[in-house]
């Protein structure tokens, strides 16, 4: 549990609402949270599912675990607890995102059901759809983009996730995508079809 340091703050309520800035963006807030291990994908869908967004006019914006530790989470580690706090951040901006009326895409290993669990809980019902990118490690550790399982398999990278540090199968994810036997395409396809069925963008004009 995150200690609360602030005190004498008071909530400003703006003169904007979401539902206007919903309007005029045509679409409705949303997370879209990918969970997975390292390279089953979560990265180049999330990326493709935002262009195939952008190109049906649609703002999307894409939330990266190696991008946001680049800066936003650049102090935090591999520890459960490092992880736990990145997911925490990672889950404020998101609903900041949301409530701005973006599709907001995040691509997280995020490992931890309870973590996880936490975001949903911090945003409104329907906010937060979990998509559980499924990959089995052989496949995740036979692509290894970033020779990264090699080196763990090595010893040399402590807490890796799959390798040696836990991942938590999503027990009841909105949605599950076999990356291993559906193309990226396919992948954007399905998501763009979830998001329709949910209300937060329209289906295309024929
Ligand atoms: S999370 O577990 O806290 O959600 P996050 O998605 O931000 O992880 O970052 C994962 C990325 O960091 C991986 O794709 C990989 O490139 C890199 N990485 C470096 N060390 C580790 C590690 N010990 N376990 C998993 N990923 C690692």
């Amino acid at each position: 549990m995150t200690k609360v340091q602030a005190t004498n703050i008071t909530w400003h309520h703006g003169h904007v609402c979401r539902e206007d800035r919903e309007k005029l963006l045509g679409q409705k807030g949303v997370t879209v949270w990918l969970t997975g291990l390292s390279a089953s994908g979560k990265s180049t869908i999330a990326y493709t599912l935002e262009h195939a967004l952008m190109e049906r006019g649609h703002l999307a914006y894409v939330l990266d675990g190696d991008n946001i530790r680049h800066g936003l989470n650049k102090n935090l580690g591999f520890s459960p607890e490092d992880r736990e706090e990145n997911i925490r951040r990672i889950g404020e901006v998101a609903k900041l995102f949301t409530d701005a009326g973006a599709i907001t895409i995040t691509s997280f290993i995020s490992p931890y059901k309870g973590d996880r669990d936490k975001v949903r809980e911090l945003m409104a019902p329907g906010d937060f759809i979990e998509v559980y990118v499924e990959c089995p490690v052989d496949v995740c550790s036979e692509r290894d983009p970033k020779g990264l399982y090699k080196k763990a398999m090595a010893g040399e990278i402590k807490n890796f996730t799959g390798v040696n540090a836990p991942y938590e199968t999503p027990d009841k994810p909105e949605l599950v995508i076999h990356s291993d036997t559906c193309s990226v395409q396919e992948a954007a396809v399905q998501l763009l079809e979830l998001l329709e069925k949910a209300g937060k963008i329209p289906a295309p004009k024929e």
